[in-house]
């Protein structure tokens, strides 16, 4: 049996978390594919590559040998080029740039090439912007995790701040907001939820009982 789930819903609302644990717990394949257009942008910003032409972040985009392998948790590790990028793609640039570089059009063909052959694979939870109305929009299991922007902006900034990064709470308000307006807003492949998608408002729930919630969804009625 073939069993896919895609995760999709706005930055900071858990998805990756989620999906990770709910992998584990039903011993399925994971795929963060944020994490792809995080990689390509940080080689964009790496290269001085012009975020705004898409032609040579094509170029770029093509010219990177992007990898992304499962850690011992389960967790993806990304490799671009042989390096280990795993850290270096959750930097505040990373995420200052990331949703311009996420609206290329020609970036996002070259990414969901790969992401539909891991979908194809099946056994797998795959988190993103459009895993449920565009990568797998055959899975069987769609969920729309959101949160209210304040508390998406606190997870955001505890993550951060984890990791010595000093950044105040309004101003990840402001970040989260323009990187939700254009990830929302673009023309190809914008977020927004599949029809099928079962929608969990996470603001008031923990990582277990959003994983819980998952895993009876996935479990059928
Ligand atoms: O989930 P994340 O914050 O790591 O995503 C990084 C960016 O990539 C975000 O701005 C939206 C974009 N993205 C996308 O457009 N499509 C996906 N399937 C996954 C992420």
């Amino acid at each position: 049996m073939k069993l896919r789930i895609a995760i999709d819903g706005p930055a900071g609302a858990g998805k990756s978390t989620a999906a990770r644990a709910v992998a584990k717990r039903l011993g399925l394949a994971y795929l963060d594919t944020g994490a792809m257009y995080r990689a390509v942008t940080l080689f964009a910003l790496r290269r001085k590559v012009n975020l705004h032409d898409d032609k040579e972040l094509e170029r770029l985009a093509a010219s990177l040998d992007l990898a992304v392998k499962s850690g011992k948790d389960g967790e993806n590790i990304i490799y671009v080029d042989g390096e280990d990028v795993t850290e270096a793609i959750r930097t505040p640039e990373v995420n200052r740039h990331v949703s311009i570089v996420a609206k290329c059009p020609e970036v996002r063909v070259l990414m969901v090439e790969k992401q539909k052959a891991i979908g194809r694979a099946g056994n797998v939870v795959m988190d993103g912007r459009d895993i449920g109305t565009n990568v797998m929009p055959d899975a069987e299991v769609k969920i729309f995790l959101t949160a209210s922007l304040e508390e998406r902006a606190r997870r955001r900034l505890a993550e951060l701040t984890a990791k010595g990064e000093k950044l105040d709470l309004e101003q990840m308000i402001a970040e989260i907001a323009a990187r939700d307006k254009i990830d929302s807003e673009r023309e190809c492949s914008p977020l927004r939820p599949a029809e099928d998608a079962v929608h969990l408002d996470t603001t008031n729930m923990t990582v277990e009982e959003v994983v819980d919630a998952i895993v009876n969804i996935a479990a059928g009625p």
